[in-house]
């Protein structure tokens, strides 16, 4: 037999298989037990003996190429039965929507309110939030007799040596003076801890900003106005500011500040308590015992800080009525933000 027309015989009945069955007749038909290829191994003791080294190189060189050949067909048959069948790629169907994550609002919030400081000169810092005693209360001018002191205000780590988890973010002023001297403007967002009762206004941790700025010549008027961009950046042009006397001990004079009432622009709602206002920040000059502190000449420098509680923003400013909402994690909540 001829090896090069069987070649082209095989083609040809290739050309015709388009099922696997048939292509399994071909495959017995020239590799089966009895098929051409063992016939053609069969014949090799009858050829004359200078002629059989050639020959067999010929049968092997037929039969593997014969194995690539049915692989191929075998592939192309699967192409084609997926093109037909069942498992049909439709290309033009519109592909498998993946679900994309939004930011936390309390980030949302965090992130605005920390722009609005930039693009007035303030960096971002950040402090951690197992804090010394120290910084937490007596480098801020908070006497030991303070009530928010006590064990049930504020969270004391046991065995850790005058740690505790920070009840503010204030503490980050002590750390930022310690480390850098005046002109300064820096604000710090961070988590707080106290242990209150969970209700629709309280939780153990929440949210604040810290506000610092010294420098020669830092006066109030320069709080109020970095304060006023603030509040109408965050919550529109149209709104007002008042400045109401308070006490903190680690600014003086001080003063928590409000804004009208965004809901009813000042008439009076129950947002507001009837009363116009709606409180945001506390703030004031920072005093000199907290400069004596960290060694910097309260005669030469002056300075203001504020701090204000993420929550209470983001929930006035996007009408949110329960604090809870931030942690519980529920995707109603979080996905319209
Ligand atoms: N640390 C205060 C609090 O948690 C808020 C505060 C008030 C921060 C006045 C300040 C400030 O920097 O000047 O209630």
């Amino acid at each position: 037999m001829d090896i090069d027309s069987l070649q082209a015989q095989v083609k040809n009945d290739l050309e015709k298989v388009s099922s696997p069955e048939a292509l399994e007749e071909v495959r017995v038909k020239y590799l089966g037990r009895k098929g051409v290829v063992a016939e053609l191994t069969g014949s090799i003791p009858g050829i004359p003996v200078q002629e059989r080294g050639e020959f067999g190189r010929k049968v092997n060189a037929f039969k593997s190429g014969l194995h690539e050949l049915f692989a191929k067909k075998e592939e192309s048959l699967k192409d084609g039965e997926a093109l037909r069948g069942e498992n049909i790629i439709d290309i033009g169907m519109p592909g498998i929507a993946q679900q994309v994550g939004t930011l936390h609002p309390l980030t949302r919030i965090t992130d605005e309110i920390c722009s609005v400081f930039s693009r007035m000169g303030f960096s971002v810092a950040e402090g951690p939030e197992v804090e010394t005693e120290y910084n937490n209360f007596t480098g801020l001018n908070i006497p030991l007799e303070h009530p928010s002191r006590e064990a049930f205000d504020t969270f004391y780590l046991k065995d850790y040596d005058k740690k505790l988890l920070r009840s503010h973010t204030s503490p980050a002023q002590v750390r930022i003076m310690q480390e850098k001297k005046p002109p300064l403007a820096v604000v710090v967002p961070g988590r707080v801890y106290r242990p209150d009762a969970v209700d629709a206004s309280h939780s153990f941790m929440f949210h604040q900003i810290e506000g610092l700025m010294v420098g020669e010549g830092i006066k109030f008027s320069d709080l109020k106005g970095v304060l006023e961009t603030f509040a109408k950046a965050i919550f529109g042009e149209g709104i007002k500011m008042r400045f109401r006397p308070h006490f903190f001990p680690f600014t003086e004079p001080s003063a928590e500040v409000d804004i009208s009432c965004i809901i009813c622009g000042g008439k009076g709602c129950s947002v507001c308590g009837r009363k116009g206002w709606l409180e945001i920040l506390g703030s004031g000059m920072v005093h000199p015992n907290v400069f004596k502190h960290v060694a910097i000449d309260a005669d030469k420098y002056s300075g203001f800080a504020f701090g204000m509680g993420v929550e209470r923003i983001a929930m006035l400013k996007y009408g949110i009525n329960d604090i809870r909402l931030f942690f519980e994690n529920d995707l109603r909540f979080l996905r319209q933000f």
